[in-house]
């Protein structure tokens, strides 16, 4: 259902939000947009209901989900022992892209959590997400609404292409504007740890907390991922995916250079840049994603850069790199990811 232009006072009576609400009560699954990504949710105090997203998805068992909820007064209100940190985070950044981990007091589908004696929960902060959530009453578990291992949909019919046939109800807000998913932030363990970098960053974290740890460019196949989903490939595009990393000048020659010999072979090749660089490229397809001198502008772009190359056919992809700093980190993060590891150091 498409609720780009009904303004935001207007969507808690929209028919379309009091139907997906409906169908959330009643064990249903529904996609809708959030500032970071759009989310594929269902109730999560459902054993059936979380079972189906998972299914639907075809996710692992053991990646647990993020419950949402349409205000923080309702996460006060259930959780009976918020430390002072997290109340103080919630002040912060709520409603917005950071995903707390607590310690789990049960309130959920064992599902929800994997097992595990904590679960994630988040407010986010978009208006369709926050009617829909307000008006359904039930804090709704929602992972990205992708199928397991592919890049997360930043808009309506990415998500349409991965679950159209699963799902009861598609609210199509537009493109997502963060564009990554939110930052994951473990609350339960001595230190609070970054287990997943967003755009709420780690510079903004120490402000608020004084001391961060963070799991940074964590390998593809850590030993003890202490996320779940760590462990797995994620956010992949069907194209191979290859990052030249080290010097700027001498990344673009070699990724020109890799990017000729192989379309000589006649393979369909993709590069992936910023706005500051695309002219200089020849290849089957260049994407710009935002601008080098705006990292929020490159997060906000890279999912659907990569579902772009999809689209078009694109057998192979070299990109360029990008400095760990600010929305950067979010950014490397996935495309080491979404590259399984493969880098190219000139
Ligand atoms: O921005 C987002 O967070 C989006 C939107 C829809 O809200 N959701 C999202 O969900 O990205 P998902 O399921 O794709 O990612 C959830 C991440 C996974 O890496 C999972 O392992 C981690 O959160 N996670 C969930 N519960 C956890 C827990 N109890 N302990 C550690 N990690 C947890
Ligand atoms: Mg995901």
């Amino acid at each position: 259902v498409d609720l780009r232009q009904i303004p935001t006072e207007q969507l808690l009576s929209s028919p379309a939000v009091k139907a997906a609400a409906e169908a959330l009560r009643d064990g249903e699954r529904v996609v809708f947009p959030t500032e970071t990504v759009y989310g594929l949710g269902a109730d999560a105090r459902s054993e059936d209901a979380v079972r189906a997203i998972y299914i639907a998805k075809g996710r692992p068992s053991d990646n647990p989900l993020i419950v949402h909820f349409a205000a923080q007064e309702q996460v006060e209100r259930m959780f009976r022992h918020l430390s002072s940190p997290a109340r103080q985070l919630m002040n912060r950044f709520w409603p917005g892209p950071l995903t707390l981990i607590l310690p789990n007091e049960g309130h959920f589908a064992s599902s929800v959590t994997a097992g595990l004696p904590t679960v994630a929960v988040r407010v986010p902060r978009h208006p369709v997400a926050t009617a829909l959530l307000q008006t359904a009453g039930i804090p709704i578990a929602a992972p990205s609404a992708n199928r397991s291992g592919r890049p997360s949909p930043t808009l309506a019919e990415h998500a349409w292409r991965d679950l159209s046939d699963r799902v009861s109800y598609i609210l199509d807000g537009g493109a997502t504007n963060m564009g990554l998913e939110s930052t994951v932030l473990d609350l339960s363990l001595e230190k609070p740890t970054i287990l997943r970098p967003g755009s709420i960053t780690y510079e903004m974290l120490v402000q608020q907390l004084g001391e961060v740890d963070q799991v940074m460019l964590d390998s593809p196949t850590p030993d003890t991922p202490r996320a779940p989903g760590m462990k797995y490939r994620h956010y992949a595009p069907k194209a191979d995916l290859w990052l030249i990393m080290g010097d700027e000048e001498k990344t673009r020659l070699q990724i020109q250079e890799q990017v000729s010999k192989e379309m000589a072979k006649g393979k369909r090749v993709g590069i992936l840049t910023t706005e500051e660089y695309k002219d200089q490229y020849q290849a089957t397809m260049v994407v710009a994603c935002g601008f080098r001198k705006h990292p929020q502008s490159v997060a906000q772009h890279l999912y659907q850069s990569l579902h772009q190359f999809d689209q078009a056919e694109i057998e192979l992809i070299y990109s360029e790199t990008f400095p760990l700093k600010d929305s950067f980190v979010a950014v490397m993060n996935r495309l080491v990811k979404a590259a399984g590891g493969k880098i190219i150091e000139v």
